[in-house]
């Protein structure tokens, strides 16, 4: 069944038959959400189906192994590798992702209004280079709404891994009131997520980057973290295109705030090194396409990043690695960088739910031969003072 994503649904997901690959991950999460949902508020007759097939899943896609498993913020990850955000925008399908051996999911980015995201088309797939650019513009329901969503769902069965909430801005809330609008999502949600992220880094939102800023920056954290009692886990996720200034700045600005972590990174708005001449959608060449470029491309500048957050902060505060991780090398390589956990999005498209199993025995293996006993004392490994420690 692994391999049955490469040979016949690839195609068909990357074909003519379905060349609109929003139109593709729309049908694919909306199957996903109905699996979800089981059997929660119908009656019997109309329960899906699929006990059978979520366990058939888990037994392909998974792979479970204690020296994979990861502590931390007092939460237990039975493996590094988490979904990112912006494949299940409003937590329809937060039963299906165990299944496909996720160790966590990341859901959002949502924000406080509602907001149907940029004009379409806003996705595009670049496979000579594995990557794909997008400027999605936060589309979603909004944060009431997927309170009511992650309700039902935990009333129906607790979940069974961890699951994050990406908050972002929303389009129409002016810059100087980003605080109260982050505020506004985090307090709908607060009670469903195990940790928060604050997404500061959507190349596809005006203004939003801007707020990566020190003095913007700060008021959403002194915001976020005075209403977040009891303490929950609160991340802030960065963009690949800062500089190394930047970044410091906001390391140490997380710092003071009392951060659990930091998510490096989001995508960039580099086009460096593709050799993709014209999309297949619009005819134009990347260069000319706005939105954020994912994937293979930006996996050596995401691990820099998370190398050098590592090192400024002695590894103190962790990191969720995410950029590029096409397969188990990319994996390793952003572990022995620092980060602590891990996530993927744009590798899952391309090959396929096999992945997260792919990689999880594939660190496995190098854990065996580089003789660590389990994964967290590979974390930072390949850090430069990490020989001297
Ligand atoms: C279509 C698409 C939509 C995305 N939407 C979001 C989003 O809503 N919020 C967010 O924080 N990141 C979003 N991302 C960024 C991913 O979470 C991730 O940081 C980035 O794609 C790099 O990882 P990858 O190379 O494995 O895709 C999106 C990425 C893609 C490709």
């Amino acid at each position: 069944m692994a391999n049955l994503y490469k040979t016949m649904l690839q195609p068909l997901v990357f074909s003519g038959l379905q060349a609109d690959p929003e139109a593709v991950h729309r049908q694919l999460l909306s199957g996903l959400g109905w699996m979800s949902r089981g059997c929660q508020g119908h009656r019997p007759a109309q329960c899906t189906p699929v006990p059978w097939l979520l366990n058939q899943w888990s037994r392909t896609y998974g792979w479970i192994d204690p020296r994979l498993e990861q502590q931390l913020w007092g939460l237990t990850f039975s493996n590094p590798v988490g979904l990112a955000a912006g494949f299940d925008k409003d937590g329809i399908a937060t039963h299906v992702w165990p299944h496909f051996g996720f160790g966590f999911a990341e859901v959002g980015t949502v924000t406080a209004q509602a907001q149907p995201g940029n004009p379409r088309p806003r996705l595009f797939r670049l496979p000579q280079d594995q990557a794909a650019i997008n400027r999605m513009g936060f589309n979603n329901r909004g944060a009431e709404r997927m309170a009511q969503t992650l309700a039902a769902a935990q009333q129906h069965r607790p979940h069974a891994i961890p699951l994050g909430i990406n908050l972002g801005k929303s389009k129409v809330t002016p810059v100087a009131e980003a605080a109260e609008d982050y505020r506004y999502s985090f307090q709908q949600l607060y009670a469903y997520g195990d940790y928060f992220v604050i997404n500061v880094s959507s190349p596809n939102t005006p203004g939003l980057r801007s707020l990566q800023a020190v003095d913007q920056l700060e008021p959403i954290l002194e915001a976020l973290q005075t209403a977040n009692q009891p303490r929950k886990p609160l991340l802030v996720k960065i963009a690949p295109d800062l500089n190394w200034e930047e970044i410091a700045a906001i390391v140490a600005l997380a710092q003071t705030y009392a951060l659990s972590g930091i998510i490096a990174t989001n995508t960039t708005l580099s086009r460096q090194g593709l050799s993709t001449q014209h999309l297949s959608a619009t005819g134009n060449s990347p260069q000319a396409e706005v939105g954020g470029l994912s994937g293979a491309p930006l996996a050596q500048r995401s691990t820099e990043v998370i190398r050098f957050i590592y090192q400024q902060t002695q590894g103190s505060l962790p990191i969720i690695g995410v950029g590029g991780i096409m397969g188990a090398e990319d994996a390793w390589e952003k572990l022995t960088a620092g980060a602590s956990l891990l996530q993927v999005y744009t590798g899952w498209i391309y090959e396929g739910p096999s992945l997260v199993r792919q990689i999880l025995q594939g660190l496995l293996a190098r854990l065996q031969a580089e003789g660590f006993p389990h994964l967290q004392a590979a974390v930072g490994y390949r850090h430069p003072d990490a020989a001297k420690t």
